[in-house]
This record gives C-alpha cells, sequence and structure tokens, in this order.
C-alpha cells in the first residue's frame, strides 16, 4: 500500500510510505521519485517484493508525477524476462516488437518484448548530435527546446499510444554523455498562462512516424513525403490528455521529427513549418522542457527507469558514438489510454499485440 506522508511543509507530494520500499524524492527534480527495496537480494528480490505488492510501483509511479528511478537492478542484464515480470505490473498489454514488426536488429534475440535501444550492431541506432552551442550560457546541459531537440513521447504516432515505458541501462555511454531527459508535462500544463490554455482547449496534434519525409526539416527541405500504407499513418491525440488513472491533465505533445508538419503540427491550424500551428507549438514546447520542468537522468549500468508517456515527455542526448557503445533495454505497456480511446482497434496493427 502506498500512502502521502504529510510533510510538515506540506511542499513535497513525493514521500511515500509503501511496504517492502523505500520511495524518496527525485534529486533534481521537480517531480519522480527513487525507489529501492528493503531486502538485499538485487532485481530478482525486487521483483518478487513488486510481485507481492503488484499496486505498489504503479500507485508510486502515479503518485510521483510518472518517473521512478530504480538503481541497482543489475541482474536483469543477465535474465532480461525480469523486465518483461516488472513491465506487468504496469498494465495489461506489454508489446511483443516482432508481432508488432519492428525491424529484427532492433529485437532482443531471445525476449521479443525487449526493443533494443543501441549504436552497436544490430540495432545501429545513432545518437541525436549535440546541441549548438553543447553547453547552456551557465554550463549546464542544455534542455530547453529549441535549443534541445529531440522531446517526444514514445509511439505517439500510434492510436491508442502506449501508457508506460520501463528503459533500462546495460551499458550506458560514459557519465556526462548519452543522458536521458524527461519533462513534466502535468506540471507545465497546470503553468500554462491562461491564453495558452484557452488555445490548446480541444487542440489535436497529428503525429506521424519519424522518417517519413513528414518532419519539420523534410518539409522545410521540399522533401516528397512518402506514401503510408493505412497502419502507418498520421495520428491525431489531445495536446491536453487528462491521466486515466490521477485525472490531472497534462501537455500531450512532440516536436519536429515525430508531428506531421505536411498536414500540422495541429489539427484546423495553418500546416507546415511557416503557419500558426507551427509558432503555437513552439512557444508550448519552449514553455514545457524550461528546467523547472524538467529532469536530466544520468545513467548507471543497472539503472532501470520507468515512465509514464500520457504525462511526461523525454529526449536522447548525443554521446560519442566513435569510442564508446551503449546498450540500453526497453519495454512499452499499454491497455489503459483512457476514455478518449474507449473501443478503438490499434491504428498500427491488425496483428493482437502479445
Ligand atoms: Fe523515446
Amino acid at each position: 500500500m502506498v500512502a502521502r506522508s504529510s510533510s510538515p511543509t506540506g511542499e513535497d507530494q513525493r514521500e511515500l510510505s509503501c511496504a517492502g520500499f523505500d520511495v524518496r524524492p527525485l534529486p533534481g527534480a521537480s517531480f519522480g521519485a527513487v525507489v529501492r527495496f528493503d531486502r538485499a537480494g538485487g532485481s530478482r528480490a525486487a521483483l518478487a517484493a513488486a510481485q507481492a505488492n503488484p499496486d505498489a510501483l504503479p500507485r508510486a509511479l502515479y503518485a510521483c508525477q510518472g518517473l521512478l528511478v530504480l538503481p541497482e537492478m543489475g541482474e536483469i542484464s543477465e535474465d532480461p524476462a525480469q523486465l518483461v515480470r516488472l513491465s506487468r505490473l504496469f498494465g495489461p498489454e506489454v508489446e511483443n516488437y516482432r508481432l508488432t514488426h519492428a525491424d529484427e536488429g532492433m529485437i532482443h534475440p531471445d525476449v521479443p518484448e525487449i526493443f533494443v535501444v543501441s549504436n552497436l550492431a544490430p540495432a545501429n541506432r545513432q545518437p541525436p548530435p549535440r546541441p549548438d552551442p553543447p553547453r547552456t550560457e551557465n554550463g549546464a546541459l542544455p534542455t530547453r527546446f529549441p535549443h534541445r531537440r529531440g522531446w517526444h513521447t514514445d509511439q505517439s504516432y500510434r492510436r491508442p499510444p502506449p501508457d508506460v515505458s520501463l528503459f533500462y541501462a546495460v551499458t550506458p555511454a560514459p557519465k556526462g554523455q548519452g543522458q536521458t531527459l524527461y519533462a513534466d508535462g502535468a506540471t507545465a500544463y497546470e503553468a500554462l498562462p491562461a491564453r495558452l490554455r484557452q488555445r490548446v482547449e480541444g487542440l489535436e496534434g497529428i503525429h506521424v512516424r519519424p522518417g517519413t519525409g513528414r518532419s519539420e526539416q523534410a518539409v522545410s527541405d521540399g522533401e516528397t513525403p512518402q506514401p503510408l500504407p493505412p497502419h502507418h499513418q498520421p495520428q491525431r491525440q489531445p495536446v491536453v490528455r487528462p491521466h486515466p488513472v490521477t485525472g490531472k491533465r497534462a501537455l500531450y505533445l512532440c516536436e519536429a521529427g515525430q508531428m506531421d508538419w505536411v498536414q500540422g503540427p495541429f489539427a484546423g491550424m495553418s500546416p507546415g513549418p511557416e503557419g500558426d500551428g507551427a509558432r503555437l507549438l513552439y512557444e508550448l514546447m519552449t514553455h514545457l522542457t524550461q528546467p523547472r520542468f524538467t529532469y536530466v537522468h544520468e545513467w548507471e549500468a543497472g539503472d532501470l527507469v520507468i515512465y509514464d508517456n500520457r504525462s511526461l515527455l523525454h529526449a536522447a542526448t548525443w554521446f560519442d558514438a566513435e569510442r564508446y557503445g551503449r546498450l540500453m533495454w526497453r519495454t512499452t505497456v499499454a491497455g489503459n489510454p483512457g476514455e478518449a480511446y474507449a473501443g478503438e482497434e490499434p491504428s498500427w496493427t491488425a496483428r493482437p499485440l502479445g
């Protein structure tokens, strides 16, 4: 059972008590928590504790605005099925990437629910470029759009989109490189000026798979968009998304590469990089990625980060892929997207999820 303790100041809502777990506010962030397990024994014991109390981790996730960091879970590297069992605590559908036709090189050879994010073969996924300049005026890692690009929420080009992702570091990049950035769309929504709140009410974003010739850059460059099969068509998503568990409203957006800049980024506004929709997206993203709403995760081997795609955005950062091999595993959990998606068949595949 997770319960909020009454903090003497009443300020931090992330002080939790939770049988079998130690849950503390995430240092360096206004949202999120670090979860450690009371018993020694590594991730196997942690999994047993979580399964014995299956509501505990999901409740901690929702109480902490959608971000949990679980350090010292390194046994998952030897027993990757543990990651899938942990994922099942967060929803009924853990994606089987073989059934959803991911590139074979991105699928874990033994555990098809694991999506491999790595610059190493066979995944061969390269990191994003460094921001220009690489540091802010204060010497910090840039997080704010448009200095920082690449903010997105996983698979927002699907309807219904997924709920939660679990992201695990087998071999992270060296310290100071290859961080993952998170932004809290719920607090950013609450902090929107009234003028912007009115503009986003009822608005829909048009999301699309990256690499289909519909990105901001592709449209600016005059590329011809690729013809898309029915299961890869752009999808509309509410810009303000009520969370199906907490009820909190959050900004649900991506930017340059995962919005459709041919028809969008927003339905009903003038499209393309020079349109009114582009101006609004820049304004919203600049607001949403202010340092006060963001967190920079510096990875240690064995870290597991669990994030709620319904209310958080995230972005990858550069690392020196010529010198270092980075290996990360991700699972994606779906099944509770909220009322707006009730009864919908998946847009992206005719096959049932495993
Ligand atoms: Fe992602």
